[in-house]
């Protein structure tokens, strides 16, 4: 250890590690002490890359496409992304404003970069993802960020209303990771308006545009008076699981920006992978099928996800887009007090909120990329866990609770009746968790777990 300087410099001292990553590591030290953590942490499709891309892929290697590529990318791979974004984006795409990166991840970073000067301000909206609080920091920008609305589909709340002179970008995302919010066209209007009239470049991530269940996607780049403020990022890790290929790409139509970013490339990767670059042209090109059969499965899992989530008393609203579920957790803690309890108690393993902006401190974050039958073992776990938390039931004084001990069917039952509701009734052999609200009659019974059914509620409570 260096002693008596310090060596990291400031721009990165002022940056966080992400969140997300943190919780996946802890999650798989788990997982290799022989624990069966069930993992709903890291953004990346379970499915295999489909074969015809990594076929591509593989014949450019062989017949010798291992070279440096243009810095950009190749030409052809630059052409079918052009034709892309004019054919699903309503993008008018020039290729040669068209920029291959290593991920788009990386592509981000060398916006903010090209970008940014000392204490310019970017406007993110509160959730939203990690990277783009780091790539705005580590350029010395300041993210400013615009408070949305959980319960109108998280809207951005009054965006102008924090647009200063140093405002300088707009970065909106759509569907957007962690909310899987998809937004409409009102939305869209009302944040190019904004760009428009205090001179804004907007970043429109795209990532997720093809993982969307029946809303339709729009591209604000396709709006009036946005095409050449509109720098549209993309990639093809989400859309053809190509996580590990690490390719992204922007559409850039302002020629400067492109211009510095163009030098970022060339002093730093040079040019992405150039075989990988032939699967990427296959992706585009090639049959979308596998890509609708990941979006058909990602929707089922949606349904039961949320489904379960929303009968244990996470809150949590129907998501349009991406993989993610986002809920409210608040019933039962603040978000890193149920990440922690989830891992440690039901070996589920998620991520806090918090580490998406200030306002998701109560939210926790699942990605459904994980199949089926581990969604429906989790929520089984995650039921066990939560089937009596008091807070959730209004009981935050247990002296206020009035009890009872009762007799049905010649078995003993506990009830408790909070300020709010009727909460529990304890059997001795099976556990049962019925909740009375004054308009609503949720019986909530481990029928999974114990066999207990609606029928045997009615007749015999501990048959
Ligand atoms: C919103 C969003 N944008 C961009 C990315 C970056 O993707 P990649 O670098 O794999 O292309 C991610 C990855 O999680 C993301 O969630």
């Amino acid at each position: 250890m260096l002693e008596s300087r310090d060596f990291v410099s400031d721009r990165l001292n002022r940056v966080e590690g992400s969140a997300t990553l943190k919780y996946s590591n802890r999650a798989k030290e788990m997982k290799a002490q022989g624990e069966n953590v069930i993992e709903f942490t890291l953004g990346e499709p379970d499915f295999p890359t489909p074969k015809n891309i990594c076929d591509a892929a593989a014949e450019a290697m062989y017949a010798g496409e291992t070279h440096y590529s243009a810095g950009p990318g190749l030409a052809d791979l630059r052409e079918a992304i052009a034709e892309k974004l004019q054919k699903d984006n309503a993008i008018d795409a020039e290729a040669s404003s068209i920029i291959l990166t290593p991920g788009a991840k990386q592509a981000l970073f060398m916006l903010m970069q090209s970008t940014i000067n000392d204490g310019d301000e970017v406007i993110l909206f509160d959730p939203c993802w990690v990277s783009y609080d780091a790539c705005v920091r580590m350029a010395g920008g300041i993210p400013v960020y615009v408070p949305t609305d959980p319960t109108d589909g998280f809207r951005p709340v009054n965006p102008e209303s924090y647009i200063t002179p140093k405002t300088k970008m707009i970065v909106f995302n759509s569907p957007c990771n962690p909310t899987g919010a998809v937004y409409d066209e009102s939305v869209l209007r009302e944040i190019a308006d904004v760009a428009v009239d205090h001179n804004l470049l907007v970043l429109a991530d795209e990532i997720y545009e093809k993982i969307i269940y029946g809303k339709k996607h729009i591209s604000i780049g396709s709006l009036d008076g946005m095409a050449e403020r509109t720098v549209t990022l993309n990639g093809f890790s989400k859309a053809y699981a190509m996580t590990g290929w690490r390719l992204g790409y922007m559409h850039i139509p302002e020629p400067s920006v492109f211009k510095a970013l163009s030098k970022i490339q060339s002093h730093s990767v040079g040019n992405v992978t150039t075989f990988i670059q032939y699967g990427a042209i296959e992706a585009l090109r090639g049959p979308q099928d596998d890509l609708a059969a990941m979006t058909k499965e990602f929707k089922e899992r949606r349904n039961i996800l949320i489904d379960g989530l929303n009968k244990i008393g996470f809150r949590c609203p129907m998501p349009d887009g991406a993989f993610y579920a986002f809920p409210d957790v608040s019933e039962f803690g603040n978000g890193e007090e149920v990440t922690t309890k989830l891992l440690n108690e039901a070996k589920v393993a998620v991520v806090p909120g918090f580490g998406f902006g200030k306002s998701g401190e109560n939210y926790v974050r699942f990605s459904y990329a994980t199949s089926v039958d581990k969604i429906r073992e989790a929520l089984e776990r995650m039921e066990k866990i939560f089937w009596y938390c008091p807070e959730q039931h209004g009981i935050t004084d247990p002296a206020k609770s009035l009890c009872g001990i009762f007799f049905i069917f010649e078995k003993r039952l506990t009830l408790l009746f909070s300020e709010k509701r009727l909460i529990l009734l304890f059997s001795e052999k099976r556990p049962t968790l019925i909740c009375l609200n004054l308009s609503e009659i949720r019986c909530h019974f481990f029928s999974r777990s114990y066999g207990f059914t609606e029928e045997d509620l009615k007749t015999d409570p501990d048959r």
